[in-house]
């Protein structure tokens, strides 16, 4: 299961032409093009360019990439998916084509491959985008040209110093999970801090996912659960994928959705060298600069998932 979480780039394969095109009204499709600006990265100026793909010739001596319709790029708001979409942008215009890069209203992938005003998106984590495998494997509106360079990796994680305080638990695989006495060292149950924006939590009334910044599976309503707690970012990130796993191995956890506070929560346990279970991702400066060990987890089990081999369900 966890091996899904690594980081792709999504293309959409397109038939570019020269033939201009009616303007796009970017906003139908979820997409902000800064007016009619764009946010292309500031131009970079290539000195000594001899690959020559810039001087290829149409048979009327223009030139071919030149000649094409701008090529679409698609930026997230944080740091790496702009890196990602910048250096495309410049590799392309290394060879003559035109860009336009355009940025997410919300955080929805979809209706710009569908609409095919889209290109290139450099950095997509199929974790959070429940559709993917329509887009890619069924619809085939995008095709996965795969990892950037990096893979990220979300997990449950605690710091590393719990292992030498309690060396005999084995903390690095969820079974010990399954030991009352064990998991007892993280802190239990509604012990987290609760976290408001302007007054409201940070997600509610989705049961399932997050109900009053908590998801608590059935299994731990009864009082003498002896549940732990895992910190969580927002509900959204590997949206439902922790809540299913806790469901499906009946772990005793629930989460506690503190949004960006989890990370000074985090430090502050680490400063008191103290125990913490939290969902965390890489590559974060966060996880290179600190000692976390990722909890493994069992991959298929061949039983378990014979079923959508053999055609029945
Ligand atoms: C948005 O467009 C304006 C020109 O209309 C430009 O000055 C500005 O740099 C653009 N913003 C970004 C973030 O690219
Ligand atoms: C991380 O923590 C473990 C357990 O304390 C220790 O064995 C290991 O050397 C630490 N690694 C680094 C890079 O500090
Ligand atoms: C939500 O949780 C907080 C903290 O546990 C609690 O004080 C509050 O009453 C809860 N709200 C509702 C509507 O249950
Ligand atoms: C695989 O799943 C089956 C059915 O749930 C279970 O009986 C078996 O113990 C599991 N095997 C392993 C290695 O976890
Ligand atoms: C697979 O499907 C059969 C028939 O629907 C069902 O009896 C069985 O429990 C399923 N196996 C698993 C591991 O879900």
């Amino acid at each position: 299961m966890m091996n899904k979480y690594s980081l792709l780039a999504l293309s959409l394969v397109f038939t570019l032409t020269a033939a201009a095109l009616a303007p796009i009204n970017w906003n139908d499709y979820n997409m902000d093009a800064n007016g009619t600006s764009f946010y292309n990265g500031q131009a970079c100026e290539i000195k000594n360019n001899v690959f020559g793909w810039d001087r290829l010739q149409n048979p009327d001596g223009s030139y071919f990439t030149t000649s094409k319709r701008p090529i679409v790029i698609v930026i997230d708001s944080w740091k790496s998916s702009k890196v990602n979409a910048y250096i495309a942008q410049y590799l392309l215009e290394l060879m003559g084509y035109r860009t336009q890069v355009v940025s997410r209203f919300q955080y929805i992938f979809g209706p710009e491959l569908y609409s095919n005003v889209v290109d290139l998106e450099m950095e997509i984590w199929t974790g959070d985008f429940t559709n993917y495998a329509k887009i890619t494997q069924y619809d085939r509106v995008g095709v996965d040209l795969g990892a950037t360079g990096y893979n990220g990796v979300a997990g449950m994680m605690f710091p590393s110093y719990l292992l030498d305080q309690y060396p005999e638990y084995s903390l690095e695989f969820w079974k010990f999970l399954l030991n009352p006495k064990f998991r007892s060292i993280f802190p239990p149950s509604g012990s987290g801090p609760y976290v408001t924006v302007d007054g409201a939590p940070i997600c509610d009334n989705t049961p399932g996912t997050c109900v009053n910044n908590t998801y608590i599976p059935s299994h731990c309503r009864s009082k003498d659960a002896n549940c732990i707690e895992m910190l969580y970012w927002d509900p959204g990130y590997s949206n439902n994928v922790y809540q299913r796993l806790i469901d499906g191995l009946k772990l005793p956890i629930t989460i506690n959705f503190v949004g960006d506070a989890a990370k000074d929560i985090v430090n502050e346990a680490l400063k008191q060298k103290k125990p913490i279970l939290f969902y965390g991702w890489t590559p974060t400066v966060f996880l290179a600069t600190n000692n976390f060990t990722r909890i493994l987890f069992p991959s298929t089990n061949a039983t378990e998932y014979v079923n959508f081999t053999n055609g029945e369900s």
